[in-house]
């Protein structure tokens, strides 16, 4: 597979439902936070082998700080671990690796582990891995405009300014985003960079969703067309 296959340049995911998954098998939900890191290793896998330029998920958003204090805290060790442990593993697939977010409400042990594995993979060429941490799109939207008027007073901010300023900058628009579990919402995501991103929904858990899951949604990406806006 992979023949004639149009490949995205950047997917997204909102990885959804592991509550639900650990729920249905009677388990604690942070059994169903970790089978879904096996679910990104999987699709972070498949990402490499289709040679997708981007894969950027969204990991934990501004109002998941509603969330019990125990299942913050078990998502928090489950990302150290999967960072920890799998940088020498990027780096052997050329996996370069990103955080993005507002970082400075993290933990400052889950900091140091991101910056370290950032600065390890910076150099990686093959596929972008984008966490997607402590993030919303209102936040972004709000962060950039801040900055921008800050370093530009009495300037009129244009499109291409937004572009530039949101923390995103650099990194081409999604072209497809997948959203688990049944839910078909974007969830104050990446608002301003899905002005033209093909969604692609599925009830399958997040924890469920493996390559063969994966590969059915670039299936389906394949087969849009796309005309942005034209004929
Ligand atoms: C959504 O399911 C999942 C999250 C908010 C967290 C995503 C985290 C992981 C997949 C864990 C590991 C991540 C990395 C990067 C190694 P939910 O809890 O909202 O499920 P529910 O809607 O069924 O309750």
């Amino acid at each position: 597979m992979g023949d004639n296959l149009k490949i995205p340049q950047h997917v997204s995911i909102i990885m959804d439902g592991n509550g639900r998954w650990a729920k249905s098998l009677g388990k604690e939900r942070i059994e169903g936070h970790k089978e879904g890191a096996e679910s990104v290793r999987a699709c972070l896998e498949l990402a490499v082998e289709m040679k997708i330029k981007y894969l950027s998920l969204f990991a934990f958003s501004t109002e998941n700080w509603g969330r019990p204090d125990e299942e913050i805290h078990g998502l928090w060790s489950l990302m150290l671990k999967s960072v920890v442990n799998e940088t020498s593993n990027m780096l052997k697939n050329h996996v370069r690796f990103m955080v993005l977010g507002n970082l400075e409400q993290l933990p400052e042990y889950l900091r140091i582990a991101v910056r370290d594995c950032m600065k390890a993979t910076a150099s990686c060429t093959g596929t972008t891995l984008v966490l997607m941490l402590n993030y919303s799109g209102k936040w972004d939207i709000v962060q950039a405009a801040n900055r921008f008027f800050a370093e530009n007073p009495g300037k009129t901010m244009e499109r291409e300014d937004m572009d530039k300023y949101l923390v995103t900058s650099g990194i081409p628009d999604p072209d497809l985003l997948i959203r688990t579990s049944g839910e078909e919402r974007i969830s104050n995501y990446m608002l301003w960079q899905t002005a033209y991103t093909e969604f692609y929904f599925t009830d399958i858990l997040w924890p469920d969703f493996r390559k063969p899951e994966f590969r059915l949604a670039l299936e389906a990406f394949s087969k849009r067309e796309r005309r942005f806006g034209k004929v």
